[in-house]
């Protein structure tokens, strides 16, 4: 008998509530069309509610109980609120916002993979048609770097004070992330292969590749970080002759995004450069509400992963049914394709999963609905999708 995969939903903050509710009805749908061994338990936590009741964003055995899941999907964390506001029940960005990077480090988790493919449907804020090619997936370290959290306030308040902000870059997270980009490249060309689409990529020095790597770094201005990447990038850059390499500094490769995204393919950043590119490009490919991501551990898959839209938990819309839940289902989709590393039949439902929510942007393009509407219409999508019915063997 197959065991059924276990899964947390961490609704938490702001819109995180309606759009997890939304992404379970659909996933309800799926797997009872595929009989997909899957099922889930919704924590009240971590949140500010449960902050507000029992002085914590989450209970002190949390990270025991999550370890039990075979992963984590998340709707958003964190409501600083309007200042004014006194009757509302807000926390600073550094108490709400705690549990994710807990959950990040704790676990280990330190690849954050944020795929930027635009669609037919999404809005496409470039004027040049090239940019409808926009096919990235940006991967950004996810362990340490510039959110080490160490430094502190000397003298705060005073006039003479002095706040230090450490950034830890290790060879051995380096040479983890770095190989794993290039792994990445190699089975992302696979898939285009198996898709029968090719992509050439241009170096400046006039090669092409069908492949290839973007590493990003700030070398010119912090050299220490700069040096180890660059060296490590060129080491195992030499162990994957058959795929490009480039690199970019993070201002320019800004600049690269907008005027010529479809250039790039696997980036590689660190983990600042890559939250700050993560959101850039997203709205290249239409913007937050459908833009997915993933914190995972590609060599342990004992750690449960976390999966959560790119997007934040945006309190000015929250409660009002507005937010679009399709970055959460396809994030969704993303960890059923985790899944569907040891069980091919979730790699088929992600592949259904991710079609339906490709169609539905196709085919509403321009209508604003609700979030709700967006999850109903999802489901009519999937249920028009003939696949041979999988027979339940509980
Ligand atoms: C993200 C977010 C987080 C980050 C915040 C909420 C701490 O912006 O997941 O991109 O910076 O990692
Ligand atoms: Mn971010």
């Amino acid at each position: 008998m197959a065991s059924r995969r276990q899964i947390a939903i961490l609704p938490g903050d702001g819109i995180g509530p309606e759009v997890t509710d939304a992404t379970l009805t659909v996933l309800d749908t799926l797997c009872a069309q595929r009989a997909l061994p899957l099922q889930w338990q919704v924590l009240p936590w971590p949140s500010t509610e449960w902050h507000r009741q029992h002085g914590a964003m989450m209970p002190d055995d949390a990270l025991q109980q999550l370890h039990s899941f075979d992963a984590l999907l998340l709707g958003a964390l964190g409501d600083p609120g309007p200042a004014s506001d006194s009757a509302r029940y807000c926390l600073p960005d550094a108490v709400s916002l705690a549990p994710l990077l807990t959950l990040r480090k704790q676990f280990d988790l330190w690849s954050c993979e944020r795929p930027a493919r635009w669609q037919p449907g999404a809005t496409c804020y470039l004027s040049d048609p090239r940019a409808r090619d926009v096919d990235m997936l940006v991967i950004r370290e996810n362990s340490e770097g510039e959110y080490v959290n160490q430094g502190g306030r000397l003298r705060a308040g005073q006039p003479d004070e002095v706040a230090t902000q450490l950034e830890v870059f290790t060879r051995r997270a380096t040479e983890r992330l770095l190989r794993h980009a290039f792994v990445r490249a190699r089975q992302r060309r696979s898939r285009r292969q198996q898709e029968g689409r090719v992509r050439t990529f241009s170096s400046a020095a006039g090669e092409t590749h069908d492949a290839r790597v973007c590493l990003i770094t700030k070398r010119n201005a912090q050299p220490f970080w700069g040096e180890l990447y660059s060296e490590v990038f060129a080491a195992i850059a030499s162990e994957f002759p058959d795929i490009g390499t480039h690199h970019e500094l993070v201002d320019a490769a800004c600049m690269k995004f907008v005027q010529c995204p479809w250039q790039f393919d696997v980036v590689v950043a660190s983990n600042l450069h890559g939250d700050i590119l993560t959101d850039l490009a997203a709205v290249l490919c239409g913007g937050p509400g459908i833009a997915p991501s993933c914190n995972i551990n590609p060599d342990r898959r004992d750690l449960p992963p976390l999966f959560e839209p790119t997007h934040g938990s945006a309190p000015d819309i929250a409660g009002r049914d507005i937010a679009d839940p399709r970055a959460t289902l396809l994030s969704a989709a993303m960890l059923l394709d985790w899944l569907g590393e040891d069980d091919t039949q979730f790699s088929e439902a992600a592949h259904q999963l991710r079609a339906a929510v490709g169609e539905d942007l196709a085919r509403h393009a321009d209508q604003v609905r609700s979030t709700r509407r967006i999850a109903h219409d999802i489901r009519d999508a999937l249920r028009a999708t003939p696949h041979p019915a999988v027979p339940h063997t509980a």
